[in-house]
């Protein structure tokens, strides 16, 4: 199929651009695709929502058989609590002071469960008082570092000690452990260990939560995990390409935009720069695929520019031409925009607002 001409993506039809646009059939099939996954390593699917932060694609991957979803942030949880999507909700945020622990605690008092992370003794004892304060218990997993270099216990035995921490505190329940992502470097080990030093302690772990999109292909490396937390799997975008976890075909969001310029035989300038695509590169260069020039490069952006390198492409766009662009990353690009717009057989299906849009408190 000549892609330039991909009815799936003219659908688009009137749409001003910039805008974002979701290919229905494509959402719905990751949705059921990494669902099945992740039930056939014998795991509990419990998607992050931070990736589209719309309660209706929260509801979709509910009904597809998650058990659950993960949150960032309290203010989203908030959205997706008020939505109704689910009543079983895990934040994967160390949560700090007064003022947010208690909005953690009006939450809780909300869903059937509500559980949260703690790396640290101060995370710890401020959610034990607030939990105490209400007479309610909170579930608690300990978020491990095996190698990403973000939060985390950095061992396991740091693990045990805050689980007993835990377990001489009102108000709070270790559950169990949490890691991000499986894949990170001292997963295995780090997790075997624990397991270990946590049954020789007589100490229950019923839930080992791993997560990550691009660990999806290897839940069966990490057998001792009981849940699986993914985020970008619903979209996919330009690193999931690159990680081998996606193909082009599964990547659902796109950035539809304008050529507003040909400013040498080489350049096109679309109208979609960092305010939409956003710099995000990680692991990839360039900042995002040009689907109908799949050689031209998105080699730099302003904040409302987009500055392609068409030298590599024989086939060049003129002014006035859409082109869609799949992100790097998506999961930045939907917090950048108001709404996203489904698309599905030639045509708007639905337009989502992006409820939980910039809650990063
Ligand atoms: C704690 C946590 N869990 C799960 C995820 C989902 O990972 P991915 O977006 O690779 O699917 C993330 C992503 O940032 C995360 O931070």
């Amino acid at each position: 199929m000549d892609i330039r001409h991909d009815p799936m993506l003219a659908a688009a039809g009137d749409l001003d651009t910039p805008c974002v646009t979701i290919l229905l059939d494509r959402l719905e099939d990751n949705i059921a695709r990494v669902q099945h996954m992740i039930a056939a390593a014998g795991r509990a699917n419990r998607p992050h929502i931070k990736t589209h932060k719309i309660p209706a694609i929260g509801a979709l991957q509910i009904a597809a058989g998650a058990i659950g979803l993960t949150c960032q942030k309290l203010g989203e949880a908030e959205t997706f609590i008020d939505a109704g999507v689910t009543d079983d909700m895990l934040i994967t945020f160390n949560i700090v002071g007064d003022a947010k622990t208690g909005r953690l605690m009006d939450l809780a008092e909300r869903v059937k469960r509500l559980a949260v992370v703690a790396d640290n003794d101060i995370v710890l004892r401020g959610l034990s008082d607030a939990a105490r304060r209400r007479g309610r218990s909170l579930p608690i997993l300990i978020e491990c570092d095996a190698g990403f270099g973000r939060n985390g216990v950095q061992w396991p035995s740091t693990a045990l000690d805050l689980a007993r921490l835990a377990d001489r505190l009102p108000g709070v329940v270790c559950e169990g452990l949490l890691v991000f992502p499986n894949n990170a470097p001292r997963t295995l080990e780090f997790f075997a260990e624990a397991v270990s030093l946590f049954r020789a302690a007589g100490m229950p772990l019923p839930v080992l939560s791993g997560g990550g999109t691009p660990s999806l292909n290897s839940l069966a490396d990490y057998p001792m995990m009981t849940e699986h937390r993914a985020g970008t799997y619903v979209y996919n975008d330009v690193m999931m390409v690159h990680s081998g976890i996606a193909t082009w075909e599964n990547c659902a969001m796109h950035v539809r935009t304008t050529v507003v310029s040909r400013p040498t035989e080489d350049r096109a300038i679309v109208d979609a720069g960092s305010k939409v695509l956003t710099r995000e590169q990680y692991y990839v260069q360039n900042f995002g695929h040009v689907v109908e020039y799949p050689e031209a490069a998105v080699i730099n952006l302003s904040e409302e520019h987009g500055i392609i390198d068409l030298s590599a492409s024989a086939e060049k766009p003129r002014v006035g031409e859409i082109v869609n662009i799949i992100p790097n990353h998506c999961c930045v690009v939907s917090n950048m925009v108001d709404e996203v717009y489904g698309l599905r057989d030639g045509r708007v299906e639905i337009v989502w607002p992006v409820a939980a849009r910039g809650k990063v408190r």
